[in-house]
C-alpha cells in the first residue's frame, strides 16, 4: 500500500528551521525592536559607531523604526507561514504591509542618503535575507493558493451564511490528486455539520462531500487515477492503509481515517475543506473513476448517500429471497431502495407518513409503511430479514416497533446519525427475535468502485435536483434539506460559472 501523502516528508517542516523561526528570530526581533525603538543611540554606537551622526536625524530613527517594524512583521509572518494558515487574505496582507514597508525605505533613503542608509542597515544580514523569501514565499503562496476557492460557513450561529473565500489546500503529495469539481451532492450530514448539530467544528469551513470532476494534477506516485480522468471523491479523504482495518477492505473504519470536510490534516494544521468549492486534493485511494454510463449529477449523491447505504446492504446480506425495509425516505433511504431492489430483495420503505409513497413506488418499492397509521407494525411482525435506518432525527422514534419487523437474529442497521443524546433501549426489547442491531460507516474504496458499477450496468437512476452553486443556492437548498423537502438528493452545478473555467 502506498504512504499517506498527508505526511509527506518533503511538506514538513525541518527542525532546526522550526527552532530559527519560532525561537531564534522572534526573540531578536523583540530585541531588536526594543533597542531600535527606545535605545537608539545605544543601538547605533553598539553596532556602527563609526557612520553614527550625531546627533540622530530624524530620518535615522524613521529608518530605525521601518527596520524594527520589518523585524516584527518577519516575526509575525513566519509564524503564520509555520502554521500554514489557510486564509489567503492573510497571505495578501502580508505582501501589502511589506510594500508599504519598503514605501517606507525609500523615503528613508531619500532623507538619510544613500551611503548612511546603507551603513545603518547593512549589518541587518537577516533582514536582507528574508525579504526575498518573504516576497517569494508569500507571492508563490498566493498564485498556488488562488485556484482553490470555496463557499465557507462561519460558524453555526450564522451556517446559512455562505462566504466565498480563497483557502490553502494540505500540501500536495506524492499521491494526492487535485480535482476540479464540476458538481456535488448536498447530505444531511453537511447541515448536520455547519448547524452545531454535531457539537464543535472547524471554521470556517465549507462542505459538500459527495464530488465528481476532473482530475487535473495527479501526484509522480499516483497509479489509480489518470490525469483528465473523471473522477469521484466521498465522505472520507484519508486513512492509515496499513493497519488491520485498512487492510482488510474496512478503512471507512481505521483508527486514523479524515473526513473530507472539517478534519485537520496531521502536521500541518490545515482544516479539510469539501465540495462546495472550486478544486479538492485528495489522496488517491479515496478517488473513484466514474464509469461512462453515469451522468455526473447522478454519481455524486452515490459518492455518500449511496455509499452509505451500498456498503450494509451487501454486508449483510442483501439479496434474491430477502425481505429488506428502509426506515425514511431522503437521500441515502431512497439509494437504499434503488440498490436493495438491484440486488435483488423484496424491499418495504418505512416513512413516517404516506407523503412519499407514490414516489417510493415509482422508485421500485414492492411495499410501503407510515409509521403515523396505528398498528402500522403488525401485519409485518417478525418477517423482515433486514432493516436499513436512515432516520436523521430521534424525534418520536419508536425502536421498539421497528425492531418488532425483524426475523429471529436479523439485523437492524442503523446509519443515520441523529444529533443530540440519543435513545434509551432495553435488553427486553431484543427478545422476542433475537434481533442485532447495529451502525454502518459508508463504505470502502472497493464497495465504492463495486456500487458505481452495478449503478452503470443496471441504469440505476437516482431523483437529483439541480442547483447552480451560489451563497443564495446554498442556502436555500440546506434549508430545504433541514426541512425534509427534497426529491430526493440536491446536487450542486454550474461550477464554471461561479468558479471559473
Ligand atoms: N453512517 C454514515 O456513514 C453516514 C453517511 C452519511 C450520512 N449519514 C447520516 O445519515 C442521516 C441521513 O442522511 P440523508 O442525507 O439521507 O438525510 P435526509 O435526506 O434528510 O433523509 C433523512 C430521512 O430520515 C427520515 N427521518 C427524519 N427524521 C426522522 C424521525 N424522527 N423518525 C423517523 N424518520 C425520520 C426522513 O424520511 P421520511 O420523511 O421518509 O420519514 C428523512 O427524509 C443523517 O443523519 C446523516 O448525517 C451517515
Ligand atoms: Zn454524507
Ligand atoms: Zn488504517
Amino acid at each position: 500500500m502506498p504512504a499517506p501523502s498527508s505526511a509527506a516528508a518533503g511538506d514538513s517542516l525541518p527542525f532546526v528551521y522550526r527552532i530559527f523561526f519560532f525561537l531564534i528570530e522572534p526573540i531578536s526581533a523583540l530585541v531588536g525592536a526594543y533597542f531600535a525603538h527606545f535605545r537608539q543611540s545605544t543601538y547605533l554606537n553598539l553596532t556602527h559607531a563609526e557612520s553614527t551622526p550625531s546627533p540622530i536625524p530624524l530620518g535615522t530613527t524613521i529608518a530605525m523604526s521601518q527596520l524594527a517594524n520589518l523585524y516584527l512583521f518577519f516575526a509575525i509572518n513566519e509564524a503564520l507561514v509555520l502554521r500554514s494558515t489557510s486564509d489567503l487574505r492573510v497571505w495578501k496582507t502580508v505582501l501589502f504591509c511589506l510594500l508599504i514597508g519598503d514605501l517606507g525605505h525609500l523615503y528613508t533613503v531619500r532623507e538619510l542618503g544613500l551611503p548612511i542608509y546603507w551603513s545603518v542597515s547593512k549589518w541587518n544580514a537577516i533582514d536582507w535575507g528574508n525579504i526575498p523569501f518573504v516576497y517569494l514565499g508569500a507571492a508563490m503562496r498566493i498564485a498556488f493558493i488562488a485556484d482553490f476557492t470555496g463557499f465557507q460557513v462561519n460558524g453555526p450561529e450564522t451556517w446559512l451564511e455562505f462566504h466565498k473565500n480563497e483557502f490553502q489546500p494540505k500540501p500536495f503529495g506524492d499521491y494526492d490528486v487535485d480535482i476540479k469539481v464540476e458538481c456535488c451532492g448536498v447530505c444531511g450530514s453537511d447541515v448536520h455539520t455547519i448547524s452545531g448539530g454535531w457539537g464543535e467544528q472547524q471554521f470556517p469551513l465549507a462542505v459538500g462531500h459527495e464530488i465528481v470532476g476532473k482530475a487535473i494534477r495527479v501526484g509522480p506516485k499516483v497509479t489509480l487515477i489518470k490525469k483528465g480522468e473523471r473522477v469521484g471523491v466521498g465522505a472520507q479523504s484519508y486513512s492509515c492503509l496499513d493497519c488491520r482495518q485498512c487492510k482488510n477492505n474496512n478503512e471507512a473504519y481505521c483508527r486514523q481515517q479524515l473526513d473530507t470536510y472539517g478534519a485537520v490534516w496531521p502536521d500541518t494544521g490545515i482544516v479539510s475543506q469539501g465540495g462546495y468549492s472550486s478544486h479538492v486534493r485528495t489522496h488517491e485511494h479515496w478517488v473513484f473513476p466514474i464509469p461512462e454510463a453515469l451522468p455526473s449529477t447522478a454519481a455524486a449523491p452515490m459518492l455518500c448517500a449511496g455509499l452509505t447505504a451500498y456498503s450494509p446492504l451487501v454486508r449483510n446480506g442483501c439479496g434474491p429471497g430477502k425481505k429488506v425495509g428502509i426506515v425514511g425516505l431522503g437521500g441515502i433511504g431512497h439509494f437504499g431502495l434503488l440498490f436493495a431492489k438491484a440486488l435483488g430483495a423484496e424491499v418495504w420503505v418505512i416513512s413516517r407518513s404516506h407523503a412519499k409513497e407514490a414516489d417510493a413506488l415509482k422508485l421500485g418499492a414492492d411495499g410501503f409503511l407510515a409509521t403515523a397509521d396505528k398498528g402500522w407494525n403488525e401485519p409485518h411482525v417478525m418477517t423482515f430479514d433486514l432493516i436499513l435506518n436512515t432516520a436523521s432525527s430521534f424525534e418520536g422514534f419508536d425502536i421498539d416497533a421497528y425492531l418488532s419487523l425483524l426475523d429471529i437474529h436479523a439485523k437492524f442497521v442503523s446509519v443515520g446519525l441523529p444529533e443530540g443524546d440519543g435513545i434509551k433501549i432495553r435488553n427486553q426489547t431484543f427478545l422476542s427475535n433475537g434481533c442485532f442491531i447495529g451502525t454502518s460507516h459508508i463504505g470502502s474504496r472497493r464497495e465504492s468502485i463495486d456500487m458505481l458499477q452495478l449503478a452503470a450496468d443496471k441504469g440505476i437512476k437516482p431523483w437529483v435536483e439541480e442547483c447552480a452553486i451560489s451563497d443564495k443556492n446554498l442556502a436555500e437548498t440546506l434549508t430545504k434539506l433541514h426541512n425534509n423537502n427534497v426529491r430526493y438528493r440536491f446536487c450542486m452545478i454550474g461550477y464554471e460559472d461561479e468558479f471559473g473555467a
